[in-house]
């Protein structure tokens, strides 16, 4: 430990505390704008300097550490100017036209310069602007960008895929894709890491809420019915910019607003990942029973940010991905055949909207030959979570006063098993319980496969069922599926089945999510969905009763012909732009 003094204040902090993280533990918090908890530690945007008794020139609190007896001065007239100077520098490059940025209100650097005043500059502005195509899913815009330089270290550090670079040096400085390329060539997994870990409005998804109207006519045309459905991970995050306590933020009042919103039908993509389920358990013990025929590890394929790294990186492992597509691609299938029929409704009329914590499901609702319906896309429009939450804004509902709705039928009813989908090992955990089952006959204890729970961005288990010991892992972050990946290619790990997802802490962390600059809320997102599992009646995919009958009336069995037309995907049937 050493004493130090803040603002003339006695502190006893451990040793090595960055001055950051010691002023903040003593609750006279500094402004930081380019700090990333060990992933942008550059000092680079100087909003944070501070000044030291005895040393001549202001520091960086972020990335200076205490030291024994040191004075520090957080906001002196000397650092206030400072920080003034600083801030007005950037905002002299900066496009500051907030009414028309999405990130107003939950932005760092407007934060920043409304605290400290600046509501005028003497700088002149020079704004850069540089083109960019916007229907690719991921939005760059350079005239909000701050060169942080935060979201090439995500991409880099912690996805291990290097698209942003920065060109030339001081004043004239931009952040943009590397080697000069169009972000439609580069491999970027559309992972969404960057957009949620940028301060500003410089990085987004692109905005599909109007397409609902004007493209698909969803809430102005009489004559569409409009089905939308909702992603497990969704229901953990979607209060959180709605002023709402987690306990508030209800699954049903989340249906409850989808309804007052206009949508025809309400449906719970927890249906879909059970129905997932059947279909890549049901896979994976074939292929299992067929060793000969297959190379292992199997890998999840419900994760399109995943699905385009390996394409990109490693396209001679493609045959290796199970072939079911994603819940929601599933569960659009599913609407657009077996549920017209059931209720009578012209294929063609319906406009199908997944709600997803992610933005790689914007590029997979595109992919041409996942489409298997006969009546044009399984998805038609992709909205994030954050998306949802700006219709809901816009149509200025009071969620609190709300009453509860149950999901519609068909598809209305999940599982626990579904639900933790939207948390890194929750796939496998799922299969897990439903493999089980189909080998021996009899449910295993549903927390069973706990081992495969938390944040490790790399967990393994071995399971013994009926005798068949099966390896198993979980990674999720792009950076640790290449760890293991490449683990894979050395021979110094083996499994039979792996799960992938492209964000760190799963879906729940996803790169759609509503964005708490500085925070990491997979965690506690993710304990909501199993929560939501513990307290489930059914814990198990294959006792969904409405699964159940599906197969009865439509799909007959797992992996059937008709299952294998309208549930899985042909890999090979698409191409990212580097893929040999
Ligand atoms: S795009 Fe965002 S994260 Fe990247 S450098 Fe610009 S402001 Fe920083
Ligand atoms: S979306 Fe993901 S892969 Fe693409 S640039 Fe951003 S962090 Fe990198
Ligand atoms: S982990 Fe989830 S949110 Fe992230 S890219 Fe994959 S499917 Fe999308
Ligand atoms: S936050 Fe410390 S220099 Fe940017």
């Amino acid at each position: 430990m050493v004493n130090i003094k803040i603002n003339e204040m006695p502190v006893q902090i451990k040793e090595g505390t960055t001055i950051l993280n010691a002023a903040a533990y003593a609750n006279m918090p500094v402004p930081s704008l380019c700090y990333l908890k060990g992933i942008n530690e550059i000092g680079a945007c100087r909003i944070c300097v501070v000044e030291i008794k005895g040393v001549n020139r202001l520091v960086p609190a972020c990335n200076n550490t205490v030291q024994e007896g040191m004075e520090i001065y957080t906001n002196s007239p000397r650092v206030r100017e400072a920080r003034r100077t600083n801030v007005e520098l950037i905002l002299s490059q900066h496009n500051c036209n907030c009414p028309t940025c999405v990130r107003s209100g939950n932005c760092s650097l407007q934060k920043v310069a409304n605290d400290l005043g600046l509501f005028a500059s003497e700088y002149e502005r020079d704004i850069p602007k540089k083109h960019w195509p916007v229907t690719f899913p991921l939005i760059r815009d350079s005239s909000r960008c701050i060169k942080c330089m935060r979201c090439i270290q995500i991409c880099d550090k912690v996805q291990d895929l290097n698209i942003w670079d920065i060109s030339k040096t001081g004043s004239r400085a931009t952040v943009g894709v590397a080697h000069n390329l169009q972000i439609t060539q580069a491999d970027c997994a559309l992972c969404g890491q960057c957009i949620t870990h940028c301060p500003t409005g410089a990085l987004r998804e692109r905005d599909d809420t109007l397409k609902l109207s004007s493209l698909h006519g969803a809430f102005s045309d009489p004559e569409k019915v409009t089905v939308v459905q909702v992603a497990p991970a969704v229901r953990a995050a979607w209060g959180e910019e709605l002023g709402l306590s987690r306990e508030e933020a209800t699954p049903k009042k989340l249906a409850a607003a989808l309804k007052a919103l206009g949508f025809d039908y309400v449906f719970d993509t927890d249906f879909g990942a059970d129905l997932t389920i059947m279909e890549e358990g049901s896979e994976f013990l074939e292929r299992l029973q067929n060793k000969e025929k297959y190379t292992f590890p199997m890998f999840t394929s419900c994760c399109p940010g995943w699905v385009r790294f390996l394409k990109s990186q490693y396209p001679e492992m493609i045959d290796q991905l199970s072939t079911a597509k994603s819940p929601h691609q599933m569960q659009g299938a599913m609407t657009k055949t077996y549920f017209a029929e059931k209720m009578g409704i012209d294929p063609d009329k319906i406009v199908n909207i997944s709600i997803m914590p992610c933005v790689a499901k914007k590029h997979e609702a595109d992919i041409p030959n996942i489409n298997d319906s006969g009546h044009g896309k399984d998805v038609d429009v992709v909205l994030t979570t954050r998306e949802v939450v700006r219709m809901i804004r816009a149509d200025h509902l009071d969620v609190k006063k709300l009453q509860e709705m149950e999901f519609d039928n068909p598809f209305g009813t999940g599982t626990g098993a579904g639900v933790i989908f939207g948390a890194t090992g929750g796939v496998m955990e799922a299969a897990l319980r439903s493999c089980y089952y189909l080998v021996t006959g009899k449910n295993p204890y549903p927390d069973a496969f706990y081992m495969v729970r938390g944040l490790d961005g790399w967990k393994e288990a071995c399971i013994d069922i009926q005798g068949t010991t099966v390896h198993v892992a979980v990674v999720s972050g792009l950076g640790n599926t290449r760890k293991l990946i490449k683990a894979l290619q050395n021979g110094e790990a083996e499994y039979d089945f792996v799960e992938v997802m492209a964000c760190p802490g799963g879906c729940a962390g996803g790169g759609g999510q509503p964005i708490h600059d500085g925070e990491e809320l997979a965690g506690v997102r993710g304990d909501n969905l199993y929560f939501l599992d513990r307290t489930s009646e059914l814990r198990f995919s294959h006792e969904n009763p409405d699964i159940l009958k599906m197969y009865e009336e439509f799909l007959e069995k797992p992996l059937s012909h008709t299952a294998h037309v309208l549930l899985h995907t042909d890999h090979h049937g698409w191409k990212m732009p580097n893929e040999g």
